[in-house]
C-alpha cells in the first residue's frame, strides 16, 4: 500500500482557497491578516492550485484538504539567453497533522506528471530548507549573495552613469507591472524566471501588511536613460532613531539592469537614502555588477546562501534549450528515481553552442550521475568536475567530466531575481 494512501488529489476550486490558506498557515507558522486576503488571492496561481484531500476516516475528517501546493507556468533564461518551458513550484504545504504520510513525496509527483503533460521541461523553487528537495531530483542551480551595504559605501565611477535619471514611486501592478515585466523580459543573466502568465502573475506586487514587519510599502526605483527605463528595484524603507542616530534600514528585493551604467546609478540610489543607515538584498548574482562596482565589496558584510533549486523533467528539451561554450561528446548514465522515463544512458554532442540530445542505450557511459546532480550543473553556475571531486558524479572515462563541464559552465552566474 502507498503510504499517501487514504488522500486523494484534486485540483483547488476558488470557492475552497481559504481551505488552502488555512493549511498553507498551519505549515508556514503564521497567522495572517483577514485584510490581506486579497493580496494572498492575487498572488496565487489560482487554476494551479491542487491539493491532497482525505478520502479514509482513519487519516481525518473526510474531504478535509491536508496538504496543497501550486505552481507558476512560466519561462526561465538558460545559459547563453535562451529559454526554457518551466514551472516554478510554490506554496507547497502539509498540515502539522498530516506530515511525514508521504504527501508531499505523492504531491511532487502530481507536479512532475502535470508539468510534463504541459510540456515544461524544468521545474524550479526557492526552498525554506535547504535539505528537503535534493531527493526529489532538485539541485541547487543559482546561489546568491545576502549583502548589507552601508550608507554611501564608496562606488567606482561607471562611464554614462551620471547622464540618468531615477524616479522613485509607490509600485502599483496596473501601473507598472507592463513596465517591470517589460525590463525583466530583457535580462539575459540564467535562472531569471520570467513573469508567469495566467493568474498569480500579480504575485511580485502582492504587499500584506503582516509580511512588513513596520516597513513601508513596497516602492520602485525607475532608472531611466532619456525616458526609457534601463533599470528597476522593489524597495522598502523603516526607519529607526532608537538611540538618537538614525539608523534605518532599506530592503531591496526584485531587481534588475539593463547595462552597467544603470546598476551603477540604481545601486547609488538605493544606498543613499536619508535616515537610512544601511541597505540590505538577497538578491545578488555571485558575479552581479554591484561586487565589482563597489570600491569595499567586503564592507558591504556578504554572506552566500541557495537562490533557485532546478530539477530537469524533460532531459532532451531541457539540454537543448540552453547554449554550451565548448564542443563536447560525451555518454552519461543518469539515474531518475522520481522521474523513471528518464533513466538510462544519455549522449550530448555539443557543436557551435547547440546540444543534439540522444538516447545512447547500448553505448559506454563516460559518466554516471543522478537527476539531482544533472539539474545542479543545469544554469552554468556550477562545475560538472566539482561534483566529480566531490565523489557524487562517477566518471569513468578520463576527462570527460571537465569536457561536459566546460561546455556548460555559463559565463554569466545563474540567479532568479523575484522570489516566488
Ligand atoms: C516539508 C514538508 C512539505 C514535508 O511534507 P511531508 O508530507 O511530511 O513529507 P513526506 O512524508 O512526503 O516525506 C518525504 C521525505 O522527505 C523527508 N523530509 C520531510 N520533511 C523534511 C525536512 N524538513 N527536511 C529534510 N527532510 C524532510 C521525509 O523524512 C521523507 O524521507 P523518506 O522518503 O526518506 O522517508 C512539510 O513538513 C511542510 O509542509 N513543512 C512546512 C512548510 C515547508 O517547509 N514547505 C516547503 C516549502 S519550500
Amino acid at each position: 500500500m502507498k503510504k499517501s494512501a487514504g488522500y486523494q488529489p484534486i485540483s483547488v476550486p476558488e470557492a475552497r482557497l481559504d481551505e488552502l490558506f488555512e493549511v498553507v498557515q498551519w505549515a508556514f507558522v503564521g497567522e495572517w491578516l483577514l485584510e490581506d486576503r486579497q493580496d494572498y488571492v492575487d498572488a496565487l496561481p489560482v487554476e494551479r492550485a491542487r491539493a491532497l484531500e482525505v478520502t479514509d476516516p482513519s487519516r481525518g475528517e473526510v474531504g478535509e484538504i491536508a496538504a496543497v501546493h501550486a505552481s507558476f507556468g512560466t519561462e526561465m533564461i538558460t545559459p547563453g539567453g535562451r529559454r526554457v518551458p518551466t514551472a516554478g513550484l510554490s506554496w507547497l504545504s502539509v498540515h502539522p497533522a498530516h506530515r511525514r504520510r508521504g504527501l508531499m513525496t505523492a504531491m511532487m509527483h502530481d507536479h512532475f506528471s502535470r508539468c510534463k503533460e504541459r510540456g515544461e521541461a524544468v521545474s524550479a523553487l526557492y526552498a525554506m530548507e535547504a535539505a528537503i528537495y535534493s531527493r526529489f531530483g532538485y539541485g541547487m542551480g543559482a546561489q546568491t549573495v545576502k549583502a548589507e551595504i552601508p550608507r554611501g559605501s564608496a562606488m567606482w565611477q561607471v562611464e554614462g552613469a551620471d547622464d540618468l535619471t531615477v524616479r522613485l514611486v509607490r509600485a502599483d501592478f496596473d501601473e507598472h507591472d507592463e513596465l517591470v515585466s517589460g525590463l525583466q523580459a530583457k535580462l539575459t543573466r540564467p535562472g531569471t524566471v520570467l513573469n508567469p502568465v495566467g493568474s498569480g502573475r500579480n504575485a511580485r506586487f502582492t504587499d500584506p501588511i503582516g509580511n512588513r514587519k513596520g516597513m513601508e510599502k513596497w516602492r520602485l526605483a525607475l532608472v531611466e536613460d532619456q525616458g526609457e527605463p534601463v533599470a528597476y528595484a522593489f524597495f522598502r524603507r523603516r526607519a529607526d532613531s532608537s538611540v538618537g542616530i538614525h539608523d534605518g534600514v532599506c530592503q531591496v528585493r526584485e531587481f534588475g539592469a539593463l547595462t552597467p551604467a544603470a546598476s551603477r546609478k540604481l545601486w547609488e540610489t538605493l544606498t543613499d537614502f536619508d535616515l537610512v543607515g544601511t541597505t540590505y538584498t538577497e538578491n545578488l548574482a555571485t558575479d552581479d555588477p554591484l561586487l565589482y562596482q563597489l570600491k569595499d565589496a567586503r564592507g558591504a558584510r556578504s554572506k552566500v546562501i541557495d537562490n533557485l533549486w532546478v530539477r530537469v523533467l524533460d532531459v532532451k528539451k531541457a539540454l537543448e534549450s540552453r547554449e554550451y561554450f565548448h564542443d563536447c561528446d560525451v555518454v552519461f548514465d543518469l539515474h531518475d528515481k522520481h522521474v523513471p522515463e528518464n533513466t538510462g544512458l544519455w549522449r550530448i554532442v555539443v557543436t557551435d553552442g547547440n546540444a543534439v540530445v540522444t538516447r545512447a542505450e547500448g553505448a559506454k557511459p563516460d559518466l554516471t550521475m543522478g537527476a539531482r546532480h544533472l539539474s545542479t550543473v543545469y544554469l552554468g553556475g556550477t562545475s560538472l568536475e566539482a561534483l566529480t571531486a566531490a565523489g557524487l558524479v562517477q566518471e569513468h572515462t578520463a576527462g570527460q567530466a571537465r569536457e561536459l563541464a566546460v561546455a556548460m559552465m555559463s559565463p554569466v552566474a545563474p540567479l532568479a531575481n523575484w522570489d516566488f
